[in-house]
């Protein structure tokens, strides 16, 4: 089957007003002549100017959160239904960053999963395990356990409408990225797990890899069968280097 590539940047708190028109200029051009799909995901107080600044073009928007609440008393958060007014396509869920930092757990992603489909928007939901889960030789049952909390909520179906992205801790920041065949080998697994259940969807469901990916190692990971592209993180604040990646998956 092909599965049409994704790459996605997650600028994560960085950027300013005038830094991310700059990313935004440089990367319209280059997007409408490649066949991947282009996402950006900028902080959510630039959501309402990213999207005009995207308008016409073929990126897509996403943001980096969403509460599974749908509206209240829940001081700093955005709900799914805020993110529908401006344009978001994607939402990013379970984030290592947001699993470490701010005590998600498999439990919250899931309701937060849902809560993005309820929206009609497409999660990014990311797994992936630690370096100390690693060298325990438990990643496949760490990535699986995450993946099937969430199955357990919204059911396999779902996974029509949800991409993941594999994105070991240790390569997250560090410039340490999981070769090709390492994270060809999760890839393959967390696959083969959700065609145990639904075979279509296993074979379906787009799988990025992220950590420390760069125009340097992008093309090794992009000729992998079961990667579909990259959650990007450093480099994708970076034009030329996003395009280089870009350019590699075709
Ligand atoms: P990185 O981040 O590319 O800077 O390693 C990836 C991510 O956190 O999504």
């Amino acid at each position: 089957m092909t599965r049409q590539k994704i790459i996605a940047g997650n600028w994560k708190m960085n950027g300013s007003l005038s830094s991310i028109e700059k990313l935004i200029s440089g990367l319209r051009s280059v997007a409408e002549n490649f066949d991947s799909q282009v996402i950006v995901s900028p902080s959510h107080p630039y959501l309402s100017n990213v999207s005009q600044l995207l308008s016409g073009s073929s990126i897509k928007l996403a943001a980096q959160n969403a509460s599974h609440e749908t509206s209240g008393a829940f001081t700093g958060e955005t709900s799914v239904s805020m993110l529908q007014d401006f344009a978001v396509d994607y939402v990013l869920v379970g984030h290592s960053e947001r699993r470490a930092l701010y005590g998600e757990t498999d439990d919250v992603v899931a309701k937060k999963t849902a809560a993005i489909l309820s929206g009609e928007l497409t999660p990014i939901l990311c797994i992936g395990e630690t370096l100390e889960e690693r060298q325990k030789g438990i990643t496949v049952d760490v990535c699986n356990t995450q993946i099937n909390t969430v199955v357990e909520l919204v059911g396999v179906e779902a996974f029509k409408n949800i991409v993941i992205a594999y994105e070991p801790v240790w390569a997250i920041g560090t410039g340490l990225s999981a070769t090709a065949e390492q994270a060809q080998e999760i890839h393959k697994a967390v696959r083969n797990n959700l065609a145990a259940l639904n075979a279509d969807i296993g074979n379906g469901v787009k799988i990025l890899y992220g950590g420390s990916v760069k125009a340097s190692n992008s093309a090794d990971l992009f000729a992998m069968p079961d990667i579909d592209g990259a959650l990007v993180g450093g480099a994708s604040l970076d034009v030329d280097e996003f395009v280089g990646i870009i350019k590699s998956a075709g």
